[in-house]
């Protein structure tokens, strides 16, 4: 039986705020199996964790992330928003969460936010970073740009990489295959026994987002998904762990 392992989808964002160290900690500190971070790249081409290409919603600044240096990027409160408590924290570069990602025994999704904003060569910085880490192998790169996914491709043909989508599409592990990806992230409202078995049958990971309620989780795990993004980590865990399957 697959075990349904628990990413926590933008850190436990509904803790602390998405895409911050903090999320991240609280990810690690509940036991989750991962974690799923959204990569936007600066002006000075660095990759940084955040899932707007605009950064009006959760930092106090204006304007699109594109048009700043993270040098600029970094004196921004990406806290506060979300609560007071939070006030000094920061826009976290992905090499900085890599560095403190490393040395913790977690699987990692990076989720390439360029189907908006198509940025030059985000794969060839992210690809690199995950060199020096040593998280290649430890991570799945996932896009709901197609393109991007062919072009992660073409530069490793070994990693981990799943289309995104939530589009209802005709036999979508074939289109996933096509495109070069051998994984399949889904919005849950796509979810069903068949495309699951479909997957499986091709010996492609289904992934499902974004499971918060437990009648979610369950329909996941029962029909064996091999992962979910939850903002409660600490809720699903207790879900599969504690909670005997009948
Ligand atoms: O990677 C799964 C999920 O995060 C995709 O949607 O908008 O939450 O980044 P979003
Ligand atoms: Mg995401």
């Amino acid at each position: 039986m697959v075990k349904t392992l628990i990413y926590a989808h933008r850190g436990a964002s509904k803790l602390a705020p998405e895409n911050t160290m903090p999320a991240f900690e609280l990810a690690y500190n509940a036991g989750a199996d991962g974690i799923e971070t959204d990569v936007q790249l600066t002006k000075d081409q660095v990759p940084v964790l955040l899932h707007d290409e605009n950064l009006r919603r959760t930092t106090n600044g204006t304007g699109f992330v594109q048009d700043y240096t993270y040098k600029e990027l970094k004196k921004l409160d990406a806290g506060s928003w979300f609560a007071s408590k939070f006030s000094d924290t920061s826009i976290v570069t992905l090499e900085a969460f890599l560095r403190w990602f490393q040395t913790k025994s977690m699987k990692l999704n990076l989720e390439l936010k360029n189907n908006v904003i198509d940025y030059k060569d985000l794969e060839k910085h992210v690809y690199d970073l995950l060199v020096s880490y040593g998280q290649l192998s430890n991570t799945v790169i996932s896009s709901f740009n197609s393109e991007s996914i062919t072009r992660f491709k073409r530069i490793d043909s070994s990693i981990q990489l799943a289309f995104l989508t939530s589009q209802k599409t005709r036999n979508l592990p074939a289109y996933a295959e096509k495109i070069g990806a051998n994984n399949l992230h889904i919005k849950y409202r796509l979810l069903n026994k068949r495309l699951v078995k479909q997957c499986h049958r091709r010996d492609m990971p289904i992934r499902i987002y974004t499971v918060n309620r437990p009648i979610q989780m369950r329909k996941c795990m029962r029909t064996a998904c091999d992962g979910i993004f939850t903002d409660v980590p600490h809720l699903a865990l207790e879900y599969r762990d504690v909670v005997p399957s009948d």
